[in-house]
């Protein structure tokens, strides 16, 4: 595997997949590096991106392991690791980007509770799609809206890029695994699985007609600060829906000892 900083020495290969990740790696973007190289030649990115965080100390804190990634990105293997700096990624700065407004799609659900963060996901998107010019990508549907963020970005703009998207890895509890997770403490850690039981539970009501209004109440019972939302929507327009047809998604996102998380299920 081939380490590369600059967006000038990435390879001219016009048939390989690219993984956009922050790092930190676990089993799920394992997986996806994984998916990937079933495809062709695998890119795998790594950039903490200053632009998509809200919080500050949330950009600080996001663990940055290097080492350990680069081992663990080449076992599931990976062809390219690149690991540009925040000056090589925007050394103009970030006059010029990408927003692709949607309203059901952009500026809900995350983007309401997070305003700018899918712009600085998309940003960075574009900017790795242009550096790396992969034949198709590869996304975890963990984060559900972000795919249908980036899938609505690719058509847009015509770019001529396959989207793939990869299950989401679960810990053996159900959690869903994310970097975000190590910050959680024991007795955290335990109740984080109710986010996922929820999610299960809205979904199966709702598959038999009993939609549930207990869903938030049911987190906060079990020791979640807050429940930023818990909904059940069109799985590509993120519409709220009434009725079971079988193309939807429970979505939520809830923090508990001061850590937000958010998962989604297929209903
Ligand atoms: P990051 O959170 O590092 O996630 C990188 C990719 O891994 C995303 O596509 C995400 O959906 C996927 N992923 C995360 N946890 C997963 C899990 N448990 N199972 C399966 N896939 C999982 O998402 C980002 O980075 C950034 O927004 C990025 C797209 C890289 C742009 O900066």
């Amino acid at each position: 595997m081939e380490i590369i900083r600059l967006p000038k020495e990435l390879p001219v290969e016009p048939k390989c997949v690219l993984v956009p990740t922050m790092g930190a790696l676990h089993e799920g973007h394992l997986s996806l590096i994984r998916c990937a190289s079933e495809m062709g030649p695998v890119v795998t990115s790594i950039f903490v991106n200053p632009t998509q965080f809200n919080d500050p100390a949330d950009y600080e804190a996001y663990r940055r392991s290097e080492d350990a990634d680069a081992k663990l990105a080449e076992e599931a293997g990976c062809d390219f690791l690149f690991i540009p700096s925040v000056e090589a990624m925007y050394p103009y700065g970030t006059q010029a980007t990408v927003t692709v407004h949607v309203p059901e799609i952009t500026e809900k659900w995350e983007g309401s509770h997070r305003p700018g963060h899918f712009d600085g996901v998309t940003t960075v998107v574009a900017k790795l799609f242009n550096m790396v010019r992969p034949k198709a990508t590869v996304f975890g549907s963990k984060d559900w809206q972000q795919c249908m963020v980036v899938r609505r970005m690719i058509a847009d703009l015509g770019y001529p890029i396959e989207m793939v998207i990869g299950d989401t890895v679960r810990e053996p509890d159900g959690l869903a695994m994310s970097s975000r997770n190590e910050r959680l403490s024991i007795e955290g850690r335990t109740r984080a699985i109710f986010l996922f039981q929820t999610l299960t539970n809205t979904a199966e009501a709702f598959r038999e007609g009993k939609p549930m209004q207990n869903a938030v109440t049911e987190l906060l019972d079990h020791g979640f600060q807050s429940v930023d939302y818990i909904a059940t929507v069109d799985a590509h327009s993120l519409d709220p829906v009434q009725k079971y047809t079988g193309n939807e998604r429970v979505i939520a996102a809830a923090t508990i000892d001061g850590v937000r998380l958010i998962d989604n299920v297929p209903v």
